[in-house]
């Protein structure tokens, strides 16, 4: 396993681009099997989860050229084995989105019920239940789903209890193709489903709403291919700018959607860093001076990001006075927390909410990441801290940060890649 050896101290200056969206990335490869034509997708970032979907989606007996790092070529093909199986499934949880489209395109599907998870229970009741209303026949046997819609999808109302971003993908795929139309009633409305929808409107879908929590689709009789660029990744682009903040430094996130991150850079002003889109796609961060405490509530989108909770959590042990950071999406998202305070930081968990005393002069440490952004906490800290900072386990980074020592390092980290 590899292991992450950063020397901390060194301020973060300079230009970083930032990669397509992990999290856009495995929706649009899931949506290509609802089609038998090839779909060309630009910008895929070369990480574990995506590598684990294109393994999925062979496995379903689909063909993807991978160019390396360039398009990658989906062909979903007429002849798919609608099977997600337990050994793919159990390293990703994602693989749940392959359930909406195979139901949708061949009215069945036997997908691995995803186990647990670092992070909280994460079950798929929602989406389960949300395919039922398109009368589907939902059976759960032997740690399996068997979905079966022998007559093809019916479009409804799908209404959320709670908000589910890979819930309502799951459901967006599944009703292009149904009979009639779908209301999905509330949606989630993060970047990342309108990046869903736009791919599925080229391959001929008709949605409505996407990025509101009403969303219309009439359903179609077929899709065909299409070619498209996936958003870029908002939560690489928020991580890169906390590392700016943190260190005391001053970095253009270049390639990004400076409006995907309204919530981080609200709280980043407000606690005294200097933030700027300097172009469209272009992000300044610039630290100038002591940093104050400010409190922050995860939220679904447009609030702030859980997947920046905790990167957000180790700035704000550098801050002047008590933030308070609750957690309001996930049950155990402060793995990180035990990790940080062996780096002498002062947080106190009190349910949901951890109280961040600062500023701590952070101390380097032998740490291990337990899931992919406490790893990326772990590394933040590492660069501001005293001395010396190991984080084990980095292979829950490279589930979603493509190349992060790389563009760390072209930025002036030392930090470097060992294989233990
Ligand atoms: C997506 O996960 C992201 N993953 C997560 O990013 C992200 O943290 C999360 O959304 C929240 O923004 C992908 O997009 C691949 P949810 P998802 O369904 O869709 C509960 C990362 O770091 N829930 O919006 O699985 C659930 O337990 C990953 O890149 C149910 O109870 O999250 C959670 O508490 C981590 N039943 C809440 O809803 C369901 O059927 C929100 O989960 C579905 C969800």
């Amino acid at each position: 396993m590899d292991r992450f050896v950063i020397d901390g101290g060194v301020a973060l200056r300079g230009r970083v681009e930032t990669s397509g969206a992990k999290n856009s990335a495995l929706p649009a490869l899931a949506a290509c099997l609802l089609t038998e034509d090839p779909v060309i997708l630009h910008r895929i970032p070369r990480v574990k989860d995506i590598r684990t979907m294109i393994e999925l989606l062979r496995h379903m007996g689909a063909a993807v050229e991978d160019s390396g790092n360039g398009p990658l070529t989906v062909t979903g093909g007429a002849n798919l084995e609608p099977v997600a199986p337990y050994e793919v499934v159990k390293t990703m949880r994602a693989s749940s989105l392959v359930l909406g489209p195979l139901v949708g395109r061949f009215r069945r599907a036997r997908v691995s019920l995803p186990g647990g998870c670092a992070i909280g229970a994460r079950p798929i009741d929602l989406h389960m239940r949300g395919l039922e209303q398109l009368g589907a026949r939902i059976e759960q046997t032997h740690g399996y789903i068997e979905a079966t819609a022998p007559n093809g999808l019916l479009g409804a109302t799908v209404r959320f209890d709670r908000i589910t971003v890979t819930g309502t993908e799951d459901i967006l795929m599944a009703a292009v193709l149904a009979r009639g139309e779908t209301v999905i009633q509330n949606a989630a409305r993060e970047p990342e489903v309108v990046d869903l929808a736009a791919l599925l409107t080229k391959m001929g879908a008709s949605i409505e709403g996407a990025g509101t929590p009403v969303i219309r689709i009439q359903g179609v009789e077929r899709l065909h291919g299409a070619e498209h660029t996936i958003i870029a990744d908002r939560i690489e682009a928020g991580t890169l700018a906390i590392g700016a903040a943190i260190t005391g430094g001053d970095v253009e996130v270049a390639g990004c959607v400076p409006e995907h991150l309204t919530a981080l850079c609200a709280k980043l002003r407000l606690a005294g860093v200097d933030v700027e889109a300097t172009a469209p796609d272009v992000l300044r961060v610039r630290r100038t001076g002591p940093l104050r405490s400010v409190d922050m509530v995860t939220e679904e989108h447009p609030g702030f990001a859980t997947d920046l909770q905790a990167q957000y959590m180790a700035l704000m042990t550098q801050a002047e006075g008590i933030a308070i950071v609750s957690e309001r999406i996930f049950e155990n998202r402060f793995m990180h927390v035990p990790e940080l305070a062996r780096m002498s930081a002062s947080i106190r968990i009190d349910g949901n909410q951890a109280i961040v005393a600062g500023p701590r002069r952070l101390t380097g440490a032998h740490v291990m990441a337990s899931d992919l952004r406490a790893s990326a906490s772990l590394v933040l800290a590492g660069l501001v801290a005293e001395g010396q900072t190991i984080v084990d386990r980095v292979y829950h980074m490279d589930r979603g940060y493509e190349n992060i020592e790389g563009k760390l390092a072209g930025l002036g980290a030392r930090i470097r890649r060992e294989r233990e």
